[in-house]
């Protein structure tokens, strides 16, 4: 089995409200589909997420009228992304059974409560390409949350194992530096957690509501625990995914497993 994440920033127009960019989503089914192997596909939300739920502070729950109304909004608008990302994964005969984290997940404080594996391993073992994606979840403390895919692919590595997790972003990997603001970042080949302090993280961008990167690499390590492989790839270059999920040596950054 292997597990990727298709990074908001390369599906979406960060930038620009509810915006898909659909030749790069047609083209990373392609090269999914190419692998020919079970795969599990988690999709962040991107400009159907992000911009909404930090518009109304999202990530803070609460629940007043005007805060479930903006909490919907988001809901159906990563529906309206996750039916994008479907119709590309049957359009190359993947079978894609979407299972929104919404109906199957509920979270206390931020942190899974509980999840329903079933749809997934169910799916999984009937042929079918369960796809999940960043949400607006229960939340049994703060009313709702906003559960990311990072955190989804935290729960499908510790339950499936997979030989591989590959996260697709819109860079070559982790730099030591933010490399599109500073010219003599450099790429990281491989990344253990002792490596961390060597990283200059810069705050995290205004409209991301699901943390900074730094709390993303931590998360890294923990799923790095859970799989054969863990690594991060740019889904921008062609057939880069593809052959990562392979097993091929790609550009990218590797996580390291343990201390
Ligand atoms: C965000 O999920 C979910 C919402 C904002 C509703 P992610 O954090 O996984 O999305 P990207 O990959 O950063 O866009």
């Amino acid at each position: 089995m292997l597990l990727v994440k298709l990074g908001g920033s390369v599906v979406t127009e960060k930038d620009k409200l509810r915006t898909a960019r659909r030749p790069a989503i047609r083209r990373l089914a392609g090269e999914l589909a190419a692998v020919r192997q079970p795969l599990l596909v988690v999709h962040g939300a991107g400009s159907f997420g992000h911009i909404l739920a930090s518009r109304h502070r999202l990530n803070e729950g609460g629940s007043t009228p005007a805060k479930r109304a903006a909490a919907a909004r988001v809901q159906a608008d990563v529906r309206d992304l996750d039916r994008l990302i479907v119709d590309a994964l049957n359009a190359v005969r993947l079978a894609a059974a979407s299972i929104p984290p919404s109906a199957v997940l509920s979270l206390d404080d931020g942190s899974v409560s509980s999840m329903d594996l079933t749809p997934f391993l169910e799916f999984a073992s009937m042929g079918f390409t369960p796809v999940t994606f960043g949400d607006v979840v229960r939340d049994v403390r703060r009313g709702f949350s906003i559960c990311s895919g990072d955190l989804l692919m935290l729960e499908l590595a510790r339950a499936f194992r997979p030989d591989r997790a590959v996260f697709v972003a819109d860079v070559d990997g982790l730099f030591t530096a933010d490399p599109k603001r500073r010219r003599d970042a450099r790429l990281l080949d491989k990344i253990s957690e002792a490596d961390l302090s060597k990283i200059e993280f810069s705050s995290a961008k205004r409209t991301d509501v699901t943390g900074s990167i730094e709390g993303k690499v931590r998360r890294m390590f923990e799923i790095a625990g859970h799989t054969g492989e863990c690594l991060i790839v740019n889904g921008n270059v062609k057939n880069r995914v593809r052959d990562a999920l392979r097993g091929r040596r790609v550009v990218g950054t590797r996580i390291a497993r343990g201390p």
